[in-house]
């Protein structure tokens, strides 16, 4: 594949580790987990990939200031920020809603790295961004728009990209029969999608939605990573039947936590030390239990999990975690 260019400032490549407590327990497949919480910055998770593509792009377009936005404890905005400020640009965040009467988690993070946060009140998400733009162009900032989870073609490569990591790494890519992760904005999903169709075609691509229906994630999916095959040079397209996705486990919505959320983020803590977070990881590794528990997830199966981060958002519901 053809990469674009990119700046280095993850940890790459991140540790591929068994869970072999978990996997005991579960008495299903084999489970392993790529720490891509360790990516670096300021806190790791996929959106540092993904920023280390949608940076360079910044710096060749000569911008001095990135605009990004998201839900207020947008992992994504936190990353962001961290990667603005390694970088010398300024960053302003686009959080949708009010502020909130305490500041904590990403939220709190993103102002720790020096972003400036602007709060969408009652208006919509992408007409505050575009005015955030205007006023920064205006300003002579050379803003750079970087679109919500980083999903474009430009960030969807670093998941394409990160496929290469992991054969790199098992050499033959370990047999995994599967990869599992948490999908939402569509990157991630249609990044590994493209990286496993050319690299890895013996892998099943589970994306656990988090907020979406399947189909508008598939169709979505299906686009980017279209897009993305055809921008890395690779000649073949993906359909909407061709990814595979569940929104079984988005229950009671974006970023509302409940008894599974709950459930498992003390499993994998308890079994394995490894934290998981309420919004994302959470969410998608109790779907992955799941479907282990139901048996669409086998003995014979050898099943990865993309651990994408997320955990500064634990603070933020403390409240409901204990
Ligand atoms: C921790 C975490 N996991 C998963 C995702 C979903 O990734 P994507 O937006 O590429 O679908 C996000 C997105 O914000 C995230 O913050």
């Amino acid at each position: 594949m053809n990469l674009p260019p990119r700046l280095s400032f993850a940890f790459l490549p991140t540790p591929i580790e068994p869970l072999p407590r978990l996997s005991a327990h579960l008495g299903g497949p084999q489970l392993w987990i790529k720490r891509d919480d360790q990516t670096g910055l300021a806190g790791g998770g996929n959106k540092t990939r993904k920023l280390e593509y949608l940076l360079a792009d910044a710096r060749a377009q000569k911008a001095r200031a990135v605009i990004t936005g998201g839900a207020p404890q947008s992992n994504h905005c936190r990353q962001t920020a961290a990667a603005a400020a390694r970088m010398g640009f300024r960053c302003v965040v686009v959080l949708r809603g009010e502020p909130p009467a305490k500041i904590t988690g990403n939220t709190l993070l993103d102002d720790l790295l020096g972003a400036e946060i602007v709060w969408t009140r009652d208006a919509s998400r992408e007409a505050v961004m575009q005015a955030v733009y205007e006023k920064e162009k205006a300003a002579g900032n050379d803003p750079y728009l970087i679109p919500i989870g980083g999903s474009n073609t430009i960030g969807a490569s670093a998941y394409a990209a990160a496929v290469e990591e992991v054969a790199d790494q098992t050499g033959d890519g370990a047999g995994f029969t599967h990869f599992c992760f948490a999908s939402s904005s569509g990157g991630t999903h249609a990044g590994l999608a493209v990286g496993a169709k050319a690299l890895m075609p013996n892998t099943r691509v589970l994306g656990i939605s988090v907020d979406e229906p399947v189909d508008a994630l598939r169709a979505n999916v299906a686009r980017l990573a279209t897009e993305t095959a055809a921008f890395l040079g690779l000649p073949f397209t993906v359909t909407p039947a061709e990814v595979l996705a569940t929104a079984d486990y988005v229950g009671g919505g974006y970023a509302i936590m409940g008894d599974r959320e709950r459930e498992t983020i003390r499993l994998l803590a308890r079994l394995e030390g490894v934290l998981v977070d309420p919004v994302y990881t959470g969410k998608a590794f109790g779907g992955m239990v799941d479907l282990i528990r139901r048996g669409a997830l086998t003995k014979s199966d050898r099943v990865l999990f993309w651990h994408t981060g997320g955990q500064a958002a634990l603070f933020a519901y403390a409240d409901q975690l204990v």
